[in-house]
């Protein structure tokens, strides 16, 4: 497994729509374990493929399972063209941090929870229920897909003086 680089804004990459995996090869295993690899050592909690520069529809998230739990064990997710599907009416404020937008953070509204689909790195279908803060990071994750950073929807944007925790 590898470290790559994680790209930031401007890299035009960030802002194209990432194209559908078709073929689950050792080149994608290899981007897969490469993302995870990366997305731990940043830190961060998710990572989309366009931000190691790969304009393919993949994305990693680590979270712990339940969130209101202290020490619940942490979740590794990786999702193939994934899309959000029900996502509730309901909407939640929350700040974000990217891990492409380093020292800023955002005010973003979320839906509160949803279902992802998606495929598994062996192209098995799976979805995934989400709240709360996962269900956040999902939303992030799929917006870079679209080529979308939460500074596009972000309420009001800052620099916080604290370092910022679970980057997406
Ligand atoms: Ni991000």
């Amino acid at each position: 497994m590898t470290i790559r680089n994680i790209v930031t804004l401007p890299d035009p990459v960030l802002r194209r729509k990432a194209r559908a995996v078709t073929r689950f090869d050792t080149a994608l295993q290899t981007l897969v374990d490469d993302m995870v690899e990366t997305m731990r050592a940043a830190p961060g909690v998710g990572l989309a493929a366009p931000q190691v520069g790969a304009s393919e529809r993949v994305i990693v998230v680590e979270y712990p399972e339940d969130e209101e739990v202290e020490d619940s064990p942490k979740k590794l997710y990786v999702l193939v063209n994934p899309e959000i599907v029900k996502p509730s009416e309901a909407t939640v404020l929350g700040v974000e941090g990217c891990l492409s937008i380093p020292g800023f953070v955002g005010e973003v509204a979320r839906a509160e929870a949803l279902t992802v689909r998606g495929l598994n790195r062996r192209g098995q279908a799976m979805r995934v229920k989400a709240s709360g803060w996962l269900a956040r990071i999902f939303q992030h994750e799929v917006d870079h897909l679209e080529g979308i950073v939460f500074t596009d929807r972000a309420e009001r944007i800052w620099q916080p003086q604290e370092p910022i925790v679970d980057n997406v």
